[in-house]
């Protein structure tokens, strides 16, 4: 089932979300929820906050999925170690027609239970480690908003605030 992705100023967006204690059917049947939501928005990633779900999931499938193969789902991701840094144009269904360039690392290992409770590592660079790490900030209340230099942010919250009051966010 879909459902409704929120957006900047949903305070969910903002607490550190709660670890997965079990892989219940509530938790499978919230994970298949975001996939759908998620490839239905043509998103290359989402956490489990943006669908009002103060829980440690997040998805990250680049393919946006064209690559059934290609979904990651990370439950409990850790971040094991990050090197370098990329600049690169990023934005996020919770900040829709908005964009920015936001610093990230580079390379970024993490660790996280997959979808059948496995405990995995994953090493990536490039596009996928700025992915991982974009999802994981939402696990912790920090959107790429937050990673901006306060001169870029405010003018990027302003604009949202305009678009509120016009009813239009
Ligand atoms: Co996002």
């Amino acid at each position: 089932m879909r459902r409704p992705i929120l957006r900047y100023g949903a305070p969910v967006l903002q607490q550190k979300a709660a670890p997965v204690d079990a892989l219940t059917a509530d938790v499978d049947a919230l994970i298949e929820d975001m996939r759908e939501t998620m490839h239905a928005a043509a998103g290359v990633g989402l956490a489990a906050p943006q669908v009002g779900e103060s829980l440690r999931v997040c998805l990250v499938d680049l393919s946006a999925g064209r690559r059934p193969e290609q979904l990651l789902v990370l439950i409990n991701p850790e971040v094991l170690s990050a090197e370098g840094l990329q600049l690169k144009e990023e934005g996020c269904l919770s900040v829709p027609g908005i964009e920015a360039t936001v610093p990230r690392p580079l390379k970024l290992s993490i660790r996280a239970m997959d979808r059948d409770g496995e405990l995995r590592d994953i090493h990536a660079d490039g596009l996928l480690a700025r992915a991982l790490q974009h999802e994981i900030d939402h696990l912790n209340g920090i959107l790429f908003l937050d990673r901006l230099r306060p001169e870029y942010r405010w003018a990027i919250t302003r604009r949202i605030a305009r678009l509120r009051r016009a009813g239009k966010w």
